[in-house]
């Protein structure tokens, strides 16, 4: 069942070619230069009226949101707030028809996220869902929605469903962009070819497992990690860090890169692995500034760079090379090199990958 892999997390790793060209499979049409998504065709009108987009979700799924909002801001130029569904949920949020919830959520079961939903949609806003569950409550208590096919996810530790939901995302935001007249037809199409060689890139991306696994072993017992990124990668610095906290139980922070000066510098020694994403485009020149910062203070850095990287592998004292992409399809790819460090520094800890302590696979408790 576990397809020869140790464990799901692995395999589910190693499904993310798979599952991401399942997601966009029908939907992303290069050819005729078109994105079909049913959910947002037929509320296109909505849509094109709304002020601002509110995504709700919690953990990995609230991570892919945020990516979502570098995103929809970036192409399609609209205002997004990202919320934690326990927060807006109690908070007497300010909602109004007009505005457009997009709900984030691999099982669609979790409790938070469906309240959320309920609170929304009392208020007359129109609630997407994004979610990996057919049939789950969350798809039923939609308005509209558009599945993730990552295929079941087993592990505790979301991964696929973590990829195919910016999948599916990012297939709206350029939807919208096009609508909306706010990318060029040929940007457009450079976006969905892109976007269609990203399965090839992950696996290129899987390929460093064996170097992955040199730098786990190095680190595994550190009793601390640092994640930092900027941009659409400050997200997946979140992401990386829950990762390793969840699974291997070593305490980890993500930060926006630029943050550092502001606090968590002072917790730089010798002892802490800095896990630094650093790919070309974006704020390139601002990240290696701040792996200076770190150098100088003599953290340990780990870069995941862009392939042929020249200027971080000399800083750094290790770095995890990703094939090169556009800047906002970068976190499909710098989340895998997080993934598999995680995995394997808990796999050398003897920890429950598939299973982490306090755990469950959904949170149906609010
Ligand atoms: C982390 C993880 C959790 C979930 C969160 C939301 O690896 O799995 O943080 O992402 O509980 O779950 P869903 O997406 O099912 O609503």
């Amino acid at each position: 069942e576990k397809g020869g892999y140790d464990h799901f997390m692995l395999k589910e790793i190693h499904e993310q070619p798979d599952a991401i060209s399942d997601t966009f499979r029908g939907r992303l049409l290069s050819n005729e230069a078109m994105v079909k998504l049913a959910g947002v065709e037929d509320n296109m009108k909505k849509f094109l009226a709304a002020d601002r987009i509110i995504i709700v979700a919690c953990g990995t799924s609230w991570h892919a949101g945020l990516v979502a909002e570098y995103i929809f801001e970036d192409l399609a130029r609209i205002p997004v707030e990202v919320e934690y569904a326990s927060e807006f949920r109690y908070r007497n949020p300010v909602i109004t028809e007009k505005d457009i919830v997009i709900a984030i959520s691999q099982s669609g079961e979790t409790a938070d996220t469906l309240a959320a939903i309920k609170l929304a949609k009392s208020k007359g806003a129109f609630v997407f869902g994004v979610c990996n569950v057919v049939g789950s409550s969350i798809a039923r208590e939609t308005d509209a929605g558009a599945y993730t096919h990552a295929g079941p996810e087993i592990g505790v530790a979301s991964t696929k469903a973590f990829t195919t939901q910016i999948t599916v995302l990012t297939l709206i935001a350029l939807r919208l962009a096009r609508a909306k007249g706010t990318i060029s037809s040929s940007e457009f199409r450079h976006h969905l070819i892109e976007l269609e060689t990203i399965p090839k890139k992950v696996e290129e991306a899987l390929k460093s497992d064996g170097y992955i696994q040199t730098v786990a072993d190095i680190y595994k017992d550190a009793t601390n990690f640092l994640y930092l990124g900027r941009g659409f990668n400050f997200p997946v610095a979140l992401e990386g860090a829950l990762k390793l906290k969840e699974i291997s139980y070593i305490h980890a922070e993500g930060y926006p890169a630029a943050e550092m000066k502001h606090g968590p510098i002072a917790l730089i020694d010798e002892q802490m692995p800095v896990v630094v994403i650093a790919t070309k485009k974006g704020h390139y020149e601002k990240v290696v500034s701040n792996i200076q910062e770190i150098k100088s203070r003599k953290g340990k850095i780990i870069g995941i760079v862009t392939k042929g990287d020249t200027n971080v592998k000399e800083l750094a004292d290790h770095v995890i090379e990703v094939p090169e992409t556009l800047e906002c399809l970068s976190p499909l790819l710098t989340t895998i090199p997080l993934q598999l460090l995680s995995y394997h520094i808990a796999v050398m800890l003897n920890r429950n990958v598939d299973q982490p302590r306090n755990l469950a696979k959904s949170v149906t408790v609010e």
